[in-house]
């Protein structure tokens, strides 16, 4: 029928972009279009495509002769595994994927969709930023973006791909969303790119070497996850949906799993003799957990706290660790502000958390301190007090000082505190202690040093252990290491129905 031939025509249109050789250019640079990656993306035939026709308006600059159906971004809703999400994703092929007035319009209509709906929104970033022909109009779709952006902050998962270039305000809404995955080699953030800092600093830098996937996952932490091609990416994000529940008034998947109170023999090793020898708190983490299940946030930046999800029992959880392989498992500025928004995050999607305690204190120095580790240890401080999900925290080993405060202790709200038997839990390490208190004492020996060792050894026999804050009900219990899978996964049975209620505010003011 006609009327079908013409809709056929259109329909096509739309689908091909912004033509075939620019498709062939898009996959010349190892990049699939923006169709391919919706389609890899949901389940198979599960895309319901809308605004598929829809045009902009404007006439500057000849754009009047460059329409292209859909302007330039494909929206709509699908499955991934079985569970509803809506989608965005921007076409390269079409004035490069820029965004003005309706390309803007039609993400709005996906958000707006997800949050009444109650399901994770996904964007795929791959544009050149604000179309400049349309101008003003430009600006305000990213603005309505960035709005919607954080009224759907905690209301629903919000996961952001950078798949292509993303400059100038296309990287606020990213940033305002809960993850980041980028591309290796083919996807940069920046606010302003390397021409623009050439002129202004006068700095030569390359567009990888400044907003690039490795740039953004170790040295700034703008970007969570990283992967080699576009396929592990949209690997990745189907990977973390599968811990998410679908919005906050959900809860956590639960996965069948096996092997609940299975002992775990291998923990019972890993802590070495010497309390000032590094081990991998990855190893524990591994030993605890339902195997295999780690799925880790900020891998390679401020490696010094490890962060993830994953599941014990088939439930998802969030762990924060401290790491004392990399700077002895310190607390500073980065690693603060790292676990702080993932605890945020955890609290708004009821994924209760798991902390595991090695800390010998805060970093000390100028470096720090000048540049704020007073308010940005404070953030993670604050993250954990306002924090109303099932909270456990295991001292595997240290926990010195402001440091013990902070992470999740029984003071601040945690509900369970675990501490192994090599749990040391003071105000500071026994050299440390030994040479402020008996300082007096160790400088008038015959021997100093001697007596310094005697001293430090008095303070480690009554601090180095976890008995004193046992004896307070600080840890709820002194456990075997092997034994300690079977009890969390009995403690977060306990804690499934945990109400906490809050003073009645309008929020709070993190020490941001
Ligand atoms: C309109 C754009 C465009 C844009 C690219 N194109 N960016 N059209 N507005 N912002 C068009 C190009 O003209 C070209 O069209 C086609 O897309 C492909 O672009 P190329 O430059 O050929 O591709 P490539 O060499 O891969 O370079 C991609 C790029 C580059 C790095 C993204 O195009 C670029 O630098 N674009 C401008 C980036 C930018 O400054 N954006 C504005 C940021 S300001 P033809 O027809 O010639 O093939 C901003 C403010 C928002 O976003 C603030 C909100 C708060």
């Amino acid at each position: 029928m006609d009327n079908f031939k013409a809709l056929d025509e259109k329909l096509a249109e739309s689908k091909l972009g912004g033509g075939e050789k620019r498709i062939a250019a898009q996959h010349a640079k190892g990049k699939l279009t923006a169709r391919e990656r919706v389609d890899y993306l949901l389940d198979d035939g599960s895309f319901e495509e809308m605004g598929a026709l829809v045009k902009h308006r404007s006439t500057n600059f000849g754009l009047d002769k460059k329409i292209f159906l859909g302007d330039g971004v494909v929206t709509g809703y699908g499955t991934i595994n079985g569970r509803l999400v809506y989608v965005f994703s921007q076409d390269f092929t079409v004035l490069g994927g820029s965004l003005a007035e309706a390309h803007a319009e039609k993400i709005c209509r996906v958000m707006d969709l997800a949050v009444k709906n109650g399901a994770p929104l996904i964007g795929i970033n791959d544009s050149g930023g604000a179309r400049i022909q349309e101008g003003v109009v430009s600006l305000g779709g990213y603005a309505d973006i960035f709005y919607k952006n954080v009224q759907a902050s905690g209301v629903i998962p919000q996961i952001s791909a950078i798949m292509g270039p993303c400059a100038g305000g296309a990287v606020y809404s990213p940033a305002l969303t809960d993850f980041i995955f980028m591309v290796e080699g083919s996807s940069y953030m920046f606010v302003t790119g390397p021409n623009v800092v050439k002129t202004v600093t006068h700095e030569l830098v390359s567009s990888e070497d400044l907003g690039g996937a490795s740039a953004h996952s170790t040295k700034s932490g703008v970007t969570h996850f990283t992967h080699e091609n576009e396929i592990e990416t949209l690997n990745g994000i189907k990977n973390i949906l599968s811990y998410l529940p679908q919005n906050c008034e959900d809860k956590v998947p639960q996965k069948a799993y096996e092997g609940s109170n299975e002992k775990r023999k291998k923990l019972d090793g890993i802590i070495p003799d010497n309390p000032n020898q590094p081990y991998d708190i990855k190893e524990v983490i591994d030993e605890l957990i339902d195997s295999g299940s780690f799925m880790e946030v900020h891998k390679d930046y401020a490696e010094n706290i490890v962060i993830g999800l994953a599941r014990l029992g088939g439930k998802s959880i969030g762990i924060v660790a401290n790491q004392p392989a990399y700077l002895a498992g310190v607390l500073d500025i980065k690693g603060s502000n790292k676990a702080a928004r993932f605890v945020r995050f955890c609290d708004a999607f009821n994924i209760p958390l798991l902390v595991l305690e090695d800390v010998p204190g805060f970093l000390p120095g100028t470096d720090q301190e000048w540049n704020g580790i007073i308010s940005n240890g404070a953030k993670l401080l604050y993250a954990f007090c306002e924090a109303t999900v099932p909270r456990i925290t295991v001292i595997t080993r240290k926990a010195y000082g402001g440091a013990y405060d902070v992470m999740n202790s029984k003071h601040i709200g945690a509900d369970m505190n675990y501490a192994w038997p090599t749990a040391e839990i003071a105000v500071m390490g026994a050299k440390g202690a030994a040479e402020i208190i008996f300082k007096g004492e160790i400088k008038a020996a015959a021997d100093p040093d001697a007596k310094w060792k005697e001293k430090e050894q008095e303070y480690a026999d009554l601090f180095a252990n976890p008995y004193n804050a046992a004896a307070r009900g600080y840890v709820d219990a002194v456990i075997k290491p092997h034994e300690t899978r079977e009890k969390l996964i009995k403690a977060f049975k306990m804690l499934e129905n945990k109400v906490v209620n809050l003073p009645r505010k309008k929020h709070g003011n993190i020490p941001l």
